[in-house]
């Protein structure tokens, strides 16, 4: 390996060291230290994982074994019990921690909060106390569709406390898409707020809700959380207020213990289908994972400011604003509005006021920071800063050197974090004292993770061929399931390559053993950072009276990374402005605003082989103004070709 020159041009061939003042104070400070940990815990799984869930996690009961594995069903610390929201609060009580900040919390407009440990120990035990006079019990599912604020960390760790699965809707979700999560998982309570800031305006979440509750028969109660005293409808008898059910509820829950086993929470992804996956994850494995990859990959230290800007919508902020954070200790940054609000310096503002010590965000962020313009940076101390991160999609050497430049100021160094909902927690990244980073890489695995590139056939593929990436042994952190559908776990992760969990990424190990990522082998698009289901999208826009047939790929967008292009066929309506506004409109009120596609052409067919297949990777090419290359020779009719071509919008 080389190290950084100046006037390099192939930036995928520049190593950036850690900085020596940086290994200094790490965690793991070398290679070496990095590679031992990794290699003991490939020796001996259990040995390593069991030592850290003694250490690490407070047992009401101690478990008698590590792992059973019955592929590909894992059971981890079996016969333990703990408790997520003990081991992230009441285990912090004890110490100088008590009064120490956990949570900084931002509005958009500028309002701020600060949650002690103590005073979101007794939050979370009042808000439990309020799901339990409502009848909430262990292994009752409890919907959340709320904005950034406070209280959706203390509803998920009210939940964690009492055994209750969180299933939490991202706030920009529509209502079909909540009743549709609702539904899937018999929920029986559904929090939300009246309404939430975005750039200055209301997100009309409790409306919304409104309409979902029309169709989620399972929900008995709604929790309203008042954050902007905008009027809502409350029904009477299923609609109550936080704050009313809050003022006498008790400061005294002690947790319950759990078998480790037991489901913490339900996070719905997309998958190759256009039905969401309610992805499963249990009690103390995850709690491990999140707990140690927090720890390793962030440096954190009881100094730190720590600030992940995911929305807890997601599986990073389950595990990197709330979990992983508080389970070790940390301040926790957190923020509820848009970057560019009121203006487009808005995030090196809240560095520079809250004096952020590490900064996790998503590439496509990174990406609109550079096309804004650096004199919003410029604007602000920065030197606050020691540790930037990123996670959610591939980074392009070019956004990985100006973040490393214009945010870290050389200084700070920058772990690429590759995960998935369905990991539970990051999976491959440098350690930030340790590993030499490479722009567009996310490096090595993390001890306990043993990743492989394979062929369709399952045989292991040489340095630098790029090919299927599996993870060949569980992991404390690995989904338990998918809600209520077995065999689609078993389809979808465990039998493309037999007894290896099947990421679903494109990727390639080069000569360093460093792994490069590629994008999804499914048809799965990650716009933004979130994946997106094709098939959903086409399922909404087939809904449309107007549509007979629809094909959704993906396009290089220089922001989001991806943007969703559409491709309809009329049943009736004339293909025009107004209907393609229509169309986009439909989407999103069928899926939320993430899934509205940026195109949306007109044509009389669309290319099918003579098999009747839709010819996607010809669609991309044309979303993506490419000539098409390749062999059309299947095209069922090649004129379909040039009036696909020709509907630019
Ligand atoms: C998919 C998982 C994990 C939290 C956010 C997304 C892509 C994620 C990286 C990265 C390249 C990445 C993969 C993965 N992805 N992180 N650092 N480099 N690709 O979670 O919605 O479950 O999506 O995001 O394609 O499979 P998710």
């Amino acid at each position: 390996m080389g190290t950084a020159q100046a006037g390099q041009t192939d930036t995928e061939q520049v190593v950036f060291p850690p900085p020596p003042s940086f290994s200094e104070q790490a965690g793991v400070c070398s290679m070496q230290q990095y590679q031992q940990m990794w290699d003991d815990a490939a020796d001996d799984p259990e040995g390593f994982w069991g030592r850290l869930a003694k250490e690490e996690l407070y047992w009401f009961h101690p478990f008698d074994k590590v792992l059973e594995w019955n592929e590909p069903y894992a059971k981890w610390f079996t016969e333990g019990k703990t408790n997520v929201s003990y081991n992230c609060l009441d285990v912090h009580l004890d110490s100088w921690r008590k009064n120490k900040a956990a949570l900084i919390w931002e509005g958009e407009p500028g309002d701020t909060r600060t949650l002690t440990y103590a005073q979101l120990h007794r939050e979370v035990c009042k808000f439990s106390n309020v799901l339990k006079a409502l009848g909430v019990e262990q292994g009752d599912v409890v919907s959340i569709y709320m904005p950034m604020v406070p209280e959706l960390a203390i509803a998920l760790l009210a939940c964690a406390r009492i055994g209750a699965i969180h299933s939490v809707v991202f706030g920009g979700f529509s209502s079909e898409a909540i009743a549709e999560r609702n539904n899937d998982a018999s929920a029986k309570i559904l929090l939300t707020a009246d309404t939430g800031w975005r750039r200055g305006s209301q997100l009309p979440l409790k409306e919304t809700v409104d309409k979902a509750l029309e169709k989620s028969p399972t929900v008995e109660k709604c929790i309203v959380y008042r954050r902007t005293g905008s009027e809502v409808n409350m029904v009477a008898g299923r609609d109550l207020w936080w704050h009313d059910l809050m003022e006498s509820a008790s400061p005294d829950c002690p947790a319950e213990p759990l078998e480790s086993e037991t489901p913490l929470f339900i996070l719905y992804t997309s998958g190759s289908t256009g039905k969401p996956k309610g992805i499963k994850h249990t009690t103390a494995g995850y709690n491990l994972y999140a707990k140690m990859t927090s720890r390793w990959v962030f440096d954190l230290k009881d100094t730190d400011v720590y600030w992940c800007t995911a929305d807890i919508g997601w599986i990073t902020g389950h595990s990197y604003i709330v979990y992983g954070p508080l389970s070790n200790g940390v301040t926790a940054v957190m923020y509820e509005g848009a970057p560019n609000w009121p203006d487009e310096s808005r995030f090196w503002d809240i560095v520079d006021r809250h004096q952020v010590t590490i900064f996790y965000t998503a590439p496509t962020a990174i990406r609109a920071f550079i096309k804004w313009g650096d004199q919003h940076v410029e604007k602000h101390d920065l030197s606050s800063l020691r540790l930037l991160g990123t996670v959610g999609e591939p980074i392009n050497p070019a956004a990985w050197m100006w973040y490393h430049e214009k945010i870290g100021k050389r200084r700070c160094p920058i772990v690429d974090t590759w995960w998935q909902t369905e990991t539970g927690g990051i999976m491959m990244s440098p350690l930030p004292g340790a590993t030499p980073t490479k722009p567009g890489s996310c490096t090595r695995p993390l001890p306990g993770i043993i990743p492989q590139i394979v062929d369709e056939k399952g045989n292991e593929l040489g340095t630098g061929q790029q090919g299927i990436l599996v993870i060949t042994k569980p992991w404390p952190g690995m989904l338990r399931g998918i809600w209520g559908d077995d065999d689609r776990y078993k389809q979808q992760y465990w039998s493309t390559i037999a007894h290896n969990y099947l990421a679903g990424d494109n990727a390639m190990c080069d000569a360093d053993g460093y792994y490069w990522i590629y994008g999804r082998l499914d048809d799965v698009l990650n716009v933004a950072g979130h994946r997106l289901s094709t098939t959903e999208v086409e399922s909404a826009l087939v809904s449309h009276p107007s549509v007979a047939e629809a094909a959704v790929v993906g396009r290089p967008d220089d922001v989001k990374g991806e943007a969703v292009a559409a491709f309809v066929t009329l049943s009736s309506g004339d293909a025009n402005e107004d209907l393609r506004k229509q169309l986009k409109q439909h989407v999103r009120q069928q899926i939320g605003a993430h899934a509205q596609p940026d195109d949306v052409r007109f044509a009389a067919l669309l290319p099918k082989t003579r098999s009747g297949k839709i010819m996607r990777r010809l669609l991309r090419d044309i979303a993506a103004g490419k000539e098409t290359i390749g062999d059309t020779t299947t095209l069922e009719d090649y004129s379909v070709l040039a009036s696909l071509r020709s509907d630019e919008e």
